[in-house]
């Protein structure tokens, strides 16, 4: 909690309610001016006392010695007490004391930091009747009076949205590790695919070739027989090309045998061949040495950036850079297209940036995207490499 001088309104507004019926009621209490409470004088401190008593809003005032001199209902029902049990009583009996011998109701607050929702919230632990700790959160405003100091707080219960914002933070935490095991899975089972296509069909259809050519020798074969087996020959061929290209979609073969930068390689070919634009791979193989989490990972986010730049930018160059610098390793994409708006970036039903950003945070790393200073979109990535490398 914080000193509100010039803080949220609302509060304020109440805070100087309650130290108007504060200010009436004391000097009505000491007579100072010369009343009994009842005339013209105390008029405005009883129409705020009316506000304060009907506020939805716990709000308390302690003075300097930090005891209680006012509490409205809706105080005594956030800690389960009636009103005259909380006036008069330490202001320790509510709100969790800090560790300082006589310490001012301001310190009440101070130790427990900001709250977070507000720049000017506070957060402090309340203590219910049976002794209960809950969470507390609210606005202290202190204001001289006859000489002493008077801090008068609004208090929140957040205990129930603290509750429902670890809740959904466990759950966020849930989801990410389940995104994380399914793209683990689905990487295996392409690995496992591939490997069985190439090892299996690919050896089967090798040796069928073989078969065949062995064949033509044998039979002499007619100029008939000499077609069908050239025929039979060429499918053959375009077989084992389609089933190298799709082992290689499902999982490049150089990522487990010849490491991250011979697969970005192959990658960086593949897409200049398709589709004719220009792009550098700038990196040092010896740089890319990491394991099979973070070579997959990085090759993935890679992937995922040339498809986008392929089938969104219009670009006609592009640069990826690959460099180590102190245990991490910093990855920038940069393309010379339409480049990226923000509302790209929120589209509901795109996946591929979310896939990135899930994958460099799996790594613990950080990751910008947005448009470049020149045309463009840059992409650039951090990630802890120290434990990765091999
Ligand atoms: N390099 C780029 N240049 C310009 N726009 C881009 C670029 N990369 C992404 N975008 C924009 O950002 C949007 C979101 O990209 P994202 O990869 O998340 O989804 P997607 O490519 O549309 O679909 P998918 O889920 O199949 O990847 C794209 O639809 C596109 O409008
Ligand atoms: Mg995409």
């Amino acid at each position: 909690m914080k000193r509100q001088r010039s803080a949220h309104p609302r509060g304020r507004g109440l805070a100087m309610l309650a130290l108007g019926f504060l200010g009436g009621r004391l000097l009505a209490r000491t007579g100072a001016n010369g009343s009994n409470g009842a005339d013209g004088a105390d008029a405005p401190a009883h129409h705020s006392r009316r506000i304060v008593h009907n506020a939805g809003e716990a709000i308390i005032a302690a003075d300097d010695s930090s005891r209680i001199v006012l509490a409205n209902p809706a105080a005594a029902r956030m800690f389960g007490v009636a009103v005259h049990e909380m006036e008069g009583s330490p202001l320790a009996r509510f709100i969790r004391a800090p560790h300082a011998m006589d310490a001012r109701p301001l310190e009440y607050f101070q130790a427990d930091g900001r709250a977070g929702r507000r720049g000017t919230d506070y957060a402090g632990t309340g203590l219910r009747a049976g002794g209960e700790p809950f969470a507390i959160e609210g606005s202290i405003v202190d204001t001289r009076q006859n000489g002493s100091t008077v801090y008068t707080i609004i208090l929140r219960d957040v205990s129930e949205r603290q509750r429902v914002q670890r809740k959904l933070a466990r759950s966020h935490d849930q989801l990410r590790q389940l995104s994380s095991a399914l793209q683990t899975i689905r990487e295996e089972e392409r690995t496992h695919i591939a490997r069985e296509l190439h090892d299996d069909l690919g050896q089967l259809l090798a040796s069928l070739r073989m078969d065949l050519s062995l064949l033509t020798d044998a039979c002499g074969g007619t100029p008939e027989a000499l077609r069908l087996i050239g025929g039979m020959d060429g499918n053959l061929l375009t077989a084992i090309t389609s089933l190298r290209r799709i082992a290689t979609n499902l999982r490049p073969r150089a990522l487990d045998e010849g490491g991250l930068y011979f697969a970005l390689q192959g990658l960086r070919d593949d897409f200049v061949e398709r589709h004719g634009i220009d792009c550098d791979l700038l990196a040092d193989e010896n740089e890319l040495r990491l394991d099979d989490q973070a070579s997959t990972a990085i090759f993935r986010i890679v992937q995922e950036a040339l498809t986008n730049i392929a089938r969104h930018a219009h670009a006609t160059r592009v640069t990826m850079n690959l460099y180590r610098l102190n245990g991490e390793l910093l990855v920038t994409i940069r393309d010379d297209g339409r480049g990226i708006r923000e509302a790209d970036m929120e589209k509901a039903e795109s996946l591929g940036l979310v896939g990135m950003r899930e994958r460099v945070w799996a790594l613990n790393g950080e990751i910008t995207i947005g448009a470049d200073e020149a045309p463009g979109t840059r992409i650039d990535i951090v990630l802890p490499v120290k434990d990765h490398t091999v």
